[in-house]
């Protein structure tokens, strides 16, 4: 007479001393049971663990794609941004508001390429503000074919002297940079001025307007600018 099981049977064990060969197999049975009824549960759990791992896998791959690409994009921005131009393309300064006296002969800022103006509408000669009334900056390059275009005081054109000549072909301009002969196809370009508060000049040489026969009119009064 033997103890009645109360486990199933370990792998590999064989029956109990005096346990009868069907009862070692009704416990093995069992054991198979449990293990069968064990296993499938164990297998519903897999495909949510895979998937959650591809979920994970996918997520880190699109998360270190979007910051590649966000970290691209802003080096490219930082590249194009037009920090700090100076000389022509950017701010030019030009000097002191109190240093353009009222119809006195253009400044000429090489850094800039530009020529600063007070025009007087008072001067009336030929060659001279054309009634523009303020500061006009003009572009020295000549609209023809690039020349760079000189202030000439003494050059004489039709009885009057001081005019913008270029040395190329000859194009002639007022101090307001309207064309009055040569190939030219148009007076000489303007460009933006900005004066501070403290009545500094500053000419924005990348912002220009194609030259026109209202040049004169672009001529701009700005606080403390000599009358
Ligand atoms: S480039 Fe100035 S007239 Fe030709």
């Amino acid at each position: 007479m033997t103890t009645p099981r109360t486990t199933p049977p370990d792998m590999g064990e064989s029956p109990a001393a005096g346990e009868s060969i069907e009862t070692w197999r009704e416990a093995l049975a069992a054991r198979r049971t449990v293990a069968e009824t064990n296993v499938p549960g164990a297998l519903a759990t897999r495909p949510d663990m895979e998937a959650s791992r591809r979920s994970f896998i996918r997520g880190s791959f699109m998360g270190g794609l979007g910051l590649a690409l966000l970290g691209s994009v802003g080096l490219l921005v930082d590249y194009l941004y037009p920090r700090g131009v100076r000389g022509f393309g950017g701010p030019v300064a030009a000097g002191k508001i109190t240093d353009y006296k009222k119809g006195a002969e253009p400044k000429h800022f090489l850094d800039g390429q530009f020529y600063v103006t007070n025009l007087d509408p008072a001067e009336k000669r030929a060659g001279g503000s054309g009634g523009g009334d303020g500061l006009i900056a003009l572009w020295h390059k000549c609209p023809h074919l690039g020349c760079t275009v000189p202030w000439r005081p003494e050059f004489d054109y039709e009885g009057d002297k001081g005019w913008f000549r270029c040395p190329c072909h000859g194009s002639t301009y007022t101090k307001a940079g309207v064309r009055v002969f040569g190939p030219a196809p148009r007076p000489m370009d303007t460009m933006k001025i900005e004066v501070d508060a403290a009545g500094n000049v500053v000419v924005q040489t990348g912002v220009r307007t194609l030259g026109g026969p209202d040049n004169p009119q672009r001529a701009q009064k700005f606080p403390g600018l000599p009358a």
